[in-house]
């Protein structure tokens, strides 16, 4: 039997996995402070929201296999530190794919339509009727699609955009071999309507929306991201929302959550959300089972696709 540490408040049913293998779960968020509590556990799930830092990891060193988080992104986890300790790490990959391309879609519509804009002043009372000029925003339909980053995200949003008549173009590190592939990010950029960002937050992807890159936009284009918010220069965002030289904005991630950018908050065509890309009930619940099952695959010594690092020197 293993320690196990979870979250507090993982959906119903999530815990199956371990109990089932007759692991001893505690949950956080109780007395015990995360640092001492790793060291008498074999095996973490966390949250995108906790800071998996050399610390905690090295805080369980020796006795910790394994760290589960309950997302695709780990940019929360130190992963060469966990290989270092010799710590597995795990993630979530293609589960919330469809829910996460839903929701870049809807953000997509609605900063075209510029939908929050157009609410906030109903809700202010700042509408007086219909009016021929009111609210004008752009079409999807016929628009290009510029997808940033061909994974299951990525293709997911391809195929919603396709299905609602988009061109649908994407960049990668590599070429995909499939229809839309674009060499270089500023090609695309130049001949997106929508540009949507589905790269993972990495030392390379860090700030690739710069200003320039903002600027080599079209003028009527929006730019959605679900993944990391530090993949974009919020300041340079927010300055080419204010001064119009983008059309619009829909974001649902944000560098330092869940503070905003001052300055996004009162962008003109900004739609902002809270980070709810896998936010449906179903995705979720699968998310955390799946975290669960990757750490009791791992502390029976199974193999698991959920795996992004293993230990120095042991077999991938
Ligand atoms: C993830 O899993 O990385 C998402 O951001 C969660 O919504």
């Amino acid at each position: 039997m293993s320690r196990v540490l979870v979250p507090a408040d993982l959906p119903d049913g999530a815990l199956d996995p371990l109990v089932d293998a007759g692991h001893e779960v505690t949950r956080l968020g109780g007395d015990e402070p995360l640092l001492d509590a790793m060291a008498r556990t074999d095996a973490l799930v966390c949250l995108l929201t906790d800071r998996i830092d050399r610390a905690v990891l090295a805080a369980g060193a020796g006795r910790l296999r394994v760290v589960a988080t309950v997302a695709a992104g780990y940019d929360n986890i130190d992963v060469e530190a966990a290989a270092e300790l010799g710590i597995t790490v795990c993630t979530t990959p293609g589960i919330l794919d469809e829910s996460t391309a839903e929701l870049a879609l809807a953000l997509a519509l609605m900063a075209r339509r510029r939908t929050s804009d157009a609410e906030a002043a109903l809700r202010a009372g700042r509408w007086d009727g219909w009016a021929i000029d009111g609210f004008l925003g752009h079409d999807v339909g016929g628009a290009t699609m510029g997808v940033v980053g061909w994974g299951r995200i990525g293709q997911a949003l391809g195929r919603r955009a396709a299905a609602l008549g988009m061109d649908v173009i994407h960049t990668a590190r590599r070429p995909t071999g499939a229809d839309g592939f674009v060499a270089d990010l500023d090609t695309l950029l130049a001949m997106a309507d929508v540009v949507s960002l589905h790269v993972p937050l990495t030392p390379a992807t860090r700030h690739l929306v710069t200003a320039d890159r903002l600027r080599a936009m079209k003028p009527t284009a929006v730019l959605v991201n679900t993944s990391r918010g530090a993949v974009v220069d919020e300041a340079a965002l927010a300055d080419a929302l204010h001064a119009g030289t983008i059309f619009g904005a829909g974001l649902d991630v944000y560098a330092d959550e869940p503070t905003v950018h001052p300055r996004l908050l009162t962008a003109p065509g900004a739609v902002l959300l809270p980070h709810i890309g896998s936010a449906t009930v179903a995705t979720r619940a699968a998310m955390a089972r799946a975290a669960t099952t990757a750490v009791a695959d791992v502390l029976a010594g199974r193999p698991t696709p959920a795996a992004v690092t293993t230990p120095k020197g042991s077999p991938p």
